[in-house]
C-alpha cells in the first residue's frame, strides 16, 4: 500500500486513569520519548498523513509535540475508541487516503513490520485488517472471536466477555492496531453504538460489523504482539521501557559500539551511536544525541540532544544538552554543557564547568570551576579556574568575545560586552569591564601594597 494513499490515525484522547498521573497517557515517556512521539514516529514511517486525535490535556499534547499539531483533531469528550475514529473520519478523508491504519497512542513499542504486515493485508484486499497477540493471561485486553472456518467474526471488550455466550477464553486479544479501507468502513463505522457495559462508541464492534456485512476481514496473529499492547499502568510502563532500553543495547552490541556494563547502558530510540563508540554504564544517550566512532561517554553521564564526535571523551558525571563536542575534545568529569555550548577540534574543558551558548575554539581550554554563557574564545585561548562571564545585567544577557591564544587569569569576571583581544593577557583576579586590545595585558584590581607592620609577635 504506497504510503501517500495512507493515513494513520492515533487515538490519543484519553486521560489514562490508571497511571494516577495528571499528565495526559501519552505524554509518560521511556528512554526520555513520549508514548505519543514513539507511534507518530512509527506511523509516519508507514503513512503520509498522520491525524493524531487528542482530547484530555490537549494543549499538553500540542505543547510537547508542536510537529504534530496540524493533523490534530479535538474529540471534546472521550465517548471511546470508536467515537474517536469518527471525529477523525473527516480529516481521514480530506487527505484523500484510500486506507487509515489506526493505532492506539499507548503503544510504544510498535515498529515498522507491524504496520507493513498490516499494509500488505490491505493491499491483498482486506477491507478491515487487525493484529492479535495471544496471552497466557488475556487481562483487560479485548477477546478476539473466531468463528467455527477460523475467520475472525468479532472483539468482545473484556468487560463485556461471556464464556457461556462468547465461547471459552483462548487468550488471544486484540493489539488495538488496525488498517481499514476508507470506502469500506464508512458504511458501518456510524453505525456504531454504545450499547455495552462502559456505555463507550467501541473501534472493536466494527469487526463484528464488517464481518456480518461480509466484508473481508483478517485478524493476523503475530508473534511478537505482545509488545504492542497498550500501556495503561506504570508498572506496564516499567517493563516497556525495559524491553526497548535492551532491545536497543542488544541491537548497539551487534552493530559494533562498545559497551561495559551494557545492563546499565541508556539509549534513546532517535539516539545514533557509531561502531566503535564506548560508552561506560551507567549513562545515558537520549534524544537525538549522535556519538562517533571512537568517542567516549564514561560514567554517570547524560546526554540529551548532544553530539560527541570522533575520539572526543566525555568523561565521568557530565551533562550535556543540545552541545557538541567535535573531534579529539574532552569534558569533565563534572562539566555541564548547556544549549549552545561547542567545543572545537582538541578544546578541552574540566570539572565544574558550566557553558551555555559559547564555543571553545580550537585547542582551547577551560580547566576548572568556570562559568562561559555567551561567548566565543578563539584557538588556543586558556581560561584560568575560576573564570566567570558576567552575561547578565539583571534584564539583558550580553556577548564575551576572546581572542585566540588569549590568556585569562584564575578568578576573573569579565562582565559582558566585553572583547578580550588576540593574544591578550588578563591579571589574576581582575574584573574586567573595558575591552583589552590584542596583545595588551589587562589588569582590573586593586594594586597590592605591602605596609610594615608590628607582626604578629606573641
Ligand atoms: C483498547 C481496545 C482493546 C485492546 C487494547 C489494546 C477498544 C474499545 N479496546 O482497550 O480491545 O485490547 O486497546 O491495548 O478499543 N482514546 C481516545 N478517545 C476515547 C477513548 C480512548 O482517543 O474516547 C484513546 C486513548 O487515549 C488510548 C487509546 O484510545 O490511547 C486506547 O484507549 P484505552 O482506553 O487505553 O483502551 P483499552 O481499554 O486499553
Ligand atoms: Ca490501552
Amino acid at each position: 500500500m504506497p504510503r501517500e494513499h495512507t493515513a494513520a490515525v492515533i487515538l490519543a484522547a484519553g486521560k489514562g486513569t490508571r497511571m494516577h498521573s495528571d499528565r495526559p497517557k501519552v505524554l509518560q515517556t521511556l528512554l526520555g520519548e513520549t508514548m505519543l512521539g514513539c507511534v507518530a514516529r512509527a506511523a509516519a514511517g508507514a503513512a503520509a498523513h498522520v491525524i493524531t486525535v487528542v482530547g484530555f490535556g490537549a494543549d499538553e499534547v500540542a505543547r510537547s509535540h508542536p510537529e504534530l499539531k496540524d493533523g490534530f483533531v479535538l474529540q471534546a469528550e472521550q465517548k471511546g475508541t470508536g467515537h474517536a475514529l469518527q471525529v477523525a473520519w473527516e480529516a481521514v478523508r480530506a487527505s484523500g487516503a484510500t486506507h487509515c491504519l489506526v493505532l492506539n497512542g499507548d503503544t510504544p513499542l510498535v515498529g515498522p513490520d507491524a504496520l507493513q504486515e498490516l499494509l500488505d493485508s490491505a493491499a491483498d484486499g482486506a477491507d478491515l485488517a487487525f493484529l492479535t497477540a495471544v496471552l497466557p493471561e488475556a487481562g483487560a485486553f479485548g477477546r478476539v472471536i473466531r468463528g467455527a472456518d477460523g475467520r475472525a467474526a468479532g472483539i468482545v471488550e473484556a468487560k463485556d466477555f461471556d464464556p457461556a455466550r462468547h465461547g471459552a477464553d483462548t487468550g488471544e486479544v486484540n493489539t488495538g492496531l488496525f488498517c481499514l479501507s476508507v470506502n469500506a468502513i464508512e458504511n458501518i463505522l456510524f453505525s456504531l453504538t454504545s450499547a455495552n457495559r462502559a456505555g463507550e462508541y467501541y473501534i472493536t464492534d466494527l469487526v463484528g460489523l464488517a464481518a456480518a456485512e461480509g466484508m473481508k476481514v483478517e485478524a493476523l496473529r503475530r508473534e511478537d504482539g505482545a509488545d504492542l499492547l497498550g500501556i495503561n499502568s506504570p508498572a506496564e510502563l516499567a517493563a516497556a521501557e525495559e524491553r526497548l532500553r535492551a532491545r536497543i543495547v542488544a541491537d548497539l552490541l551487534a552493530s559494533g559500539v562498545i559497551l561495559h556494563h551494557p545492563q546499565l547502558v541508556v539509549a534513546g530510540p532517535r539516539a545514533v551511536i557509531e561502531p566503535g563508540a564506548e560508552l561506560f554504564g551507567p549513562c545515558r544517550v537520549l534524544g537525538a544525541s549522535r556519538v562517533a566512532c571512537g568517542a567516549r561517554v564514561c560514567a554517570f553521564s547524560c546526554l540529551t540532544d548532544s553530539v560527541v564526535g570522533a575520539g572526543a571523551t566525555v568523561r565521568e558525571s557530565s551533562h550535556l544538552t543540545e552541545a557538541r563536542l567535535q573531534a579529539g575534545s574532552d569534558c569533565g568529569p563534572f562539566a555541564r554543557l548547556r544549549p549552545g555550548a561547542e567545543l572545537k577540534e582538541r578544546a578541552h574543558v574540566g570539572n565544574f564547568v558550566e557553558m551555555k551558548k559559547a564555543v571553545l575554539g580550537e585547542g582551547a581550554k577551560a580547566g576548572h570551576l568556570t562559568y562561559l554563557g555567551d561567548t566565543e574564545v578563539g584557538p588556543g585561548a586558556n581560561i584560568g579556574a575560576g573564570t566567570i562571564t558576567c552575561n547578565y545585567d539583571g534584564q539583558n544577557k550580553h556577548k564575551t568575545a576572546i581572542g585566540a591564544r588569549a590568556f585569562i587569569g584564575s578568578n576573573t569576571a569579565l562582565v559582558a560586552p566585553v572583547r578580550v583581544g588576540d593574544e591578550a593577557v588578563i591579571g589574576a583576579g581582575s574584573v574586567i569591564t573595558k575591552d583589552v586590545p590584542e596583545a595588551h595585558l589587562g589588569v582590573g584590581r586593586a594594586r597590592q601594597a605591602n605596609i610594615p607592620w608590628r607582626g604578629r609577635k606573641p
